[in-house]
């Protein structure tokens, strides 16, 4: 199956791996190159020498193509970003920022830059800025998904798109785990689809096995969108701590206390969090500050597959996942899916 990512990319399928922080993990980002997608490094809670080191260990697994995601405002991102370029990574998937001067890193050596957006208004700006791909994530996703499903957005990007001259790949993200979501997806305009919730329950996957049998069990319907979990409405698992930790937001001083938790957990330096302060500006500070605080529950479903304090990151998805399988399994099966719905099409 060839689509312009897959073309622009020299890969073998269009499926892809999101950045999922502490999930998409040497290991699972290089079982999904090898089985012929595209893995995306989070680079979320890495500093930048470990997310150099994790660069490296992709590439002592894998000779084929791979990307590092850099949610921009986070602290830290930036840093990780540029090591990225200077790893000469093929595929910089940039977020939450302004990725100019990364592009213009990228284009030294070739590389592609790819924005996720979640509106239509971010889509256009990421279009006008020149970036070489876009990953379109709708409300049914895990994390932050927007306010608009993804059956309704690819369509709108992708018109988008042709508006403005740029025939570039999109990856669909929100709600596709099998092959009927692969037809689906290139049928609305998409290149490719990107499977957080599908990977995050395979064997190579990170996740505690508990955790992973959790999702395996839940129903679609069994996830919280709330705007109470960090600073952007998010998608979390239906379970004892998704369900107290979105009843309230947490007070500003308590976010900020776990959130200096959390980064001295990630062994980042004072200064640097003074300039992540001036950098930001007081308001934005304590926006990104909840992102910090919310690291910790979600650490605590992921590797302790404790669901009582923890929250899990989930999308409505996990409906459609029902067992725990290999990356190469899941790659497979989605391609015999997509096969056997293209030639029922076909019959119609
Ligand atoms: C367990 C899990 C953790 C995630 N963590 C992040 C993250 O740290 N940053 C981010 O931008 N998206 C994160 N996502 C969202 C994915 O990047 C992607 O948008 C989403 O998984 C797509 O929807 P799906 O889960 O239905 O496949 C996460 C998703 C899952 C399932």
């Amino acid at each position: 199956m060839h689509t312009r990512l897959t073309r622009l990319l020299g890969i073998q399928h269009p499926i892809v791996l999101p950045g999922m922080t502490y999930i998409a993990v040497p290991r699972l980002v290089a079982a999904v190159c090898n089985a012929g997608g595209m893995g995306i490094l989070a680079s979320g809670g890495l500093t930048p020498q470990a997310c150099r080191e994790a660069i490296r260990e992709v590439r002592r697994l894998t000779d084929r193509p791979f990307g590092v995601g850099c949610s921009l405002l986070l602290p830290g991102a930036a840093e990780c970003a540029r090591v990225a370029l200077e790893e000469q990574v093929p595929v910089i998937n940039v977020s939450m920022g302004k990725g100019e001067w990364v592009m213009e890193g990228a284009r030294q050596y070739g590389g592609q830059v790819i924005a996720t957006i979640s509106n239509e208004a971010h889509a256009r700006s990421a279009i006008g800025a020149g970036v070489d791909g876009l990953i379109v994530t709708g409300h049914e996703a895990a994390a932050h998904g927007g306010a608009v499903s993804s059956m309704v957005l690819v369509p709108i990007v992708r018109q988008m798109c042709a508006q403005q001259g740029r025939d570039l790949p999109i990856i669909a993200a929100g709600g596709f785990a099998d092959g009927r979501g692969l037809v689906a997806a290139l049928a609305l305009g998409a290149d490719a689809v990107a499977m957080g919730t599908r990977f995050a329950s395979s064997i190579e996957s990170p996740v505690h096995e508990r955790t992973k049998q959790m999702i395996v069990s839940k129903q679609a319907e069994e996830t919280i969108y709330s705007p109470n979990f960090d600073s952007y409405p998010c998608r979390v698992m239906h379970t004892p701590g998704g369900r107290r930790y979105t009843r309230r937001r947490l007070s500003p001083p308590v976010a900020i206390t776990r959130a200096l938790k959390a980064a001295r957990e990630m062994q980042r330096p004072l200064g640097a969090l003074g300039r992540d302060v001036l950098r930001l500006g007081p308001l934005e500070a304590v926006k990104v500050a909840y992102f910090g605080a919310a690291t910790l529950a979600m650490r605590k479903a992921i590797h302790e597959g404790n669901l009582d304090e923890g929250v899990q990151l989930i999308g409505q998805s996990q409906g459609l996942v029902h067992d725990v399988a290999s990356v190469e399994q899941i790659v497979q099966r989605v391609l015999a899916e997509a096969d056997e719905v293209r030639a029922q099409l076909q019959r119609l």
